[in-house]
């Protein structure tokens, strides 16, 4: 009786299987478009991408490097994640003008912000280069392979950009099995339009990112401005907002469980075809060492950005950063752990290995994989504690890039050595060090130091830690206070002022001897001498070994249809909309005021009168639901990673339902095993959006731009 009842719900499981696949647009036809037709689409493979005519890729634009925007009318206004734009909305805030935590709202063209740094890049067109780029690397080692593939990049790059104002990229697929060309046209005038408060916009905060069920008005809106002719143009007052081939109409119908779903963006990095033991490695060391690490800002900065609004609106928008994937990593390693990814990986790696017992190509891969992962693990914290860690404080990271602007100058190019100077001059921008910052800085310092001697192996660590931090002196503790100490009062890379005039005015002296100069190069030193060769070679042979384990799949499995990892490049996932287990598919407004009262004194749960006004008088017009209630964010069972953040989720008939904008914890394990059971993407109601831009934002002129259907 009981295994029957197990059968069933075995099946009844299977019928909301999540879909697995981040799609390349260019191959939908071939490839899904028949299985999309059936689950619902609408649309045919030339609406989704198409270079001919404009097509739905044609308003799916890359944002900022890190997430994906939208293009949703015809004056070039892009929707995003509030996360997304988070960065250039502290920018602009300062503690009188403080449109971080008050919301922003433009009534009008001249009332939009330019955003800083922002940049929104249009693919062209994307074409495969596999034998292109294959041919030129036949027969070479993987170390000169690697060396190899730049300059065949730039000059695939170079011919295809030629006479064109636009910028492309080549990127390796299935681990170098394939390869392809993205072109792009990079639009930098981009100016705020929109933002809801960061009550609202990040509501939940750190408390509720990476879990279902979630509350969060994820959005925010920016304007993208071309030259007269609505070509790309660096900023200039006279530009203007520019005119898409395509943008996504919006629709009003709401979201049913079984509607079709599907989200197109630019997914960073996944590592389905992982080995085993990397999982291992990502579990055991890598994952917990980045948590720990990362702490230790978060605890300093923390300390500070509660005592001041001026050191809040600094050090923000970097906390978020930080948080994010330490909350990330923290998840990832559990999952992985409840997931029993490492068994089934093993699992498929036995079925792998008995496959290829007679097969010449592949009998020896699984040997040779361990082998590579046996002499890395050891030594498998060395990038870890050297890049989150001795190389995190913001002191490190100015002296850093005045070592950059010292190897500019040593290789003798005067141009080169200006264009390097001011490019670190600008950088410099990101790091707030003044006032108590420098003391968040000083501690992190210290405890990363703490941290690197308590958990390096003594016999992996620099002479230079024992000679010039420790100096025989038996309380360690309190030697490396001391030495934090000095470094902090001798070092020119302590002081902001010194560190500009040294960026203008570099003179090498001075630099090699300073103490922040000697720290950092002990330990880089140490570790190139040491530990880069291996690593290298790590990275080498798994890249090597994952692209004929690949290969190897494939003509093990004929029938089934690949995708490669995520990569930064455009992706298209589809599926449905789905609930999850016991949790609600859908969150709305009432909700958010329920949290609000019972999380009340933590302000990651504050949120404006207005709004609390709002759902008193429940006057939510054409964006409620049929219940009545105002939805806020749904779930879909979309195959998305980080980088997606701020993509339209789009039904059938290719309009926005949603912004996708995160992951829920039970699949933080997805960027190496996709689970179907348990994947899900968390997406912020359109709805919600436009009630927010619409009642609380007043802005009826960007409601006006919208195309909205019923
Ligand atoms: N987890 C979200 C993502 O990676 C980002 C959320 C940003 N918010 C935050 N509380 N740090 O896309």
């Amino acid at each position: 009786m009981i295994r029957i009842l197990i059968a069933f719900l075995l099946l009844g499981s299977l019928n909301v299987k999540a879909d697995e696949g981040m799609w390349i647009p260019m191959l939908l036809k071939k490839l899904n478009h028949e299985k999309m037709k059936k689950m619902g689409l609408k649309l045919t493979p030339e609406q989704l991408y198409d270079v001919n005519q404009a097509s739905l890729k044609d308003a799916v634009v890359w944002f900022g490097g890190g997430c994906t925007a939208e293009v949703i009318s015809a004056k070039g206004l892009v929707l995003t994640n509030h996360h997304c734009g988070y960065g250039a909305i502290t920018a602009l805030s300062t503690a009188k003008d403080n449109i971080l935590d008050n919301g922003f709202w433009a009534k009008s063209y001249q009332e939009e912000r330019p955003a800083p740094g922002i940049t929104v890049s249009f693919l062209v067109r994307m074409d495969d280069i596999s034998t292109e780029v294959l041919d030129s690397v036949k027969n070479l080692s993987e170390k000169d392979r690697a060396k190899r593939l730049p300059a065949i990049y730039k000059s695939i790059t170079d011919r295809v950009t030629k006479g064109t104002t636009y910028e492309a990229q080549c990127r390796e697929m299935f681990k170098g099995n394939a390869y392809y060309l993205f072109v792009f046209e990079r639009f930098t005038d981009i100016r705020l339009v929109g933002a809801p408060p960061q009550n609202i916009g990040k509501f939940g905060g750190e408390t509720d990112n990476w879990m279902w069920p979630r509350h969060t008005g994820d959005f925010s809106m920016f304007r993208i401005y071309s030259d007269k002719d609505g070509k790309a143009a660096k900023y200039s007052a006279d530009n203007i907002p520019y005119t898409p081939k395509y943008f996504l109409p919006i629709s009003l119908k709401g979201v049913n469980k079984g509607d079709f779903s599907m989200i197109m963006g630019f997914p960073g990095r996944t590592n389905r075809y992982e080995f085993s033991q990397g999982v291992q490695i990502a579990t055991d060391m890598v994952d917990p060492a980045i948590v720990k690490l990362r702490d230790v800002r978060l605890n300093a900065w923390k300390e500070q950005m509660v005592k001041d609004v001026d050191v809040r609106l600094k050090l923000t928008s970097q906390f978020a950063g930080v948080a994010n994937y330490w909350k990330f990593y923290r998840g990832e390693a559990e999952q992985l752990k409840n997931n029993k990814v490492f068994e089934q990986k093993q699992k498929e790696e036995l079925a792998f290995g008995k496959w290829a017992a007679d097969k010449t190509e592949y009998k020896n891969l699984l040997t040779d994989v361990s082998k590579a992962f046996e002499a890395y693990k050891p030594i498998s914290l060395q990038a870890t504690y050297l890049g989150e860690g001795i190389s995190s404080p913001f002191i490190s990271r100015m002296t850093a890039m005045a070592i950059a602007i010292e190897d500019a100058i040593a290789k003798g190019d005067d141009k080169t050595t200006e264009k390097v100077k001011s490019q670190m001059l600008a950088s410099l921008d990101d790091i707030p060090f003044s006032g108590t910052i420098i003391d968040a800085d000083k501690r992190i310092f210290d405890s990363i130091l703490v941290l690197y001697c308590n958990n390096i192996p003594k016999d992996q660590q620099p002479k230079f830690v024992g000679e010039m931090i420790i100096k025989g002196n038996a309380n360690s503790r309190e030697a490396i206070k001391n030495y934090t100490n000095d470094i902090f009062t001798t070092s020119i890379f302590a002081d902001m002022d010194m560190v500009k005039a040294w960026f203008k005015n570099p003179r090498i002296s001075l630099l090699k001897n300073d103490p922040m100069y000697k720290h950092i190069k002990a330990f880089r030193n140490y570790y190139n001498d040491n530990f880069k060769p291996k690593v290298d070679e790590y990275n080498e042979t798994t890249l090597a070994l994952g692209r004929l384990y690949i290969k190897g799949l494939m003509e093990m499995q004929p029938t089934k249809q690949f995708y490669p990892d995520a990569n930064s490049s455009m992706r298209l996932t589809y599926g449905i909309v789905s609930p999850y287990m016991k949790f609600p598919m859908i969150t709305n407004l009432d909700e958010v005021i329920e949290k609000n009262i019972k999380f009340k004194g933590n302000p990651e749960f504050d949120v404006p009168q207005r709004l609390i006004d709002l759902q008193k008088s429940k006057d939510y017009g054409r964006y409620a639901m049929k219940d009545g209630k105002l939805p806020v964010a749904f779930l879909t069972d979309n195959d998305i990673t980080g980088g997606n953040s701020g993509s339209p989720v789009i039904d059938g008939e290719g309009r926005i339902i949603g912004l996708a904008f995160d992951g829920n914890w039970e699949a933080m394990s997805g960027n190496i095993h996709f689970d179907p059971a348990n994947k899900r993407t968390i997406c912020v109601d359109i709805r919600y959006v436009l009630f927010l831009i619409d009642k609380y934002g007043q802005a009826s002129n960007i409601i006006n731009e919208l195309k909205i259907v019923q």
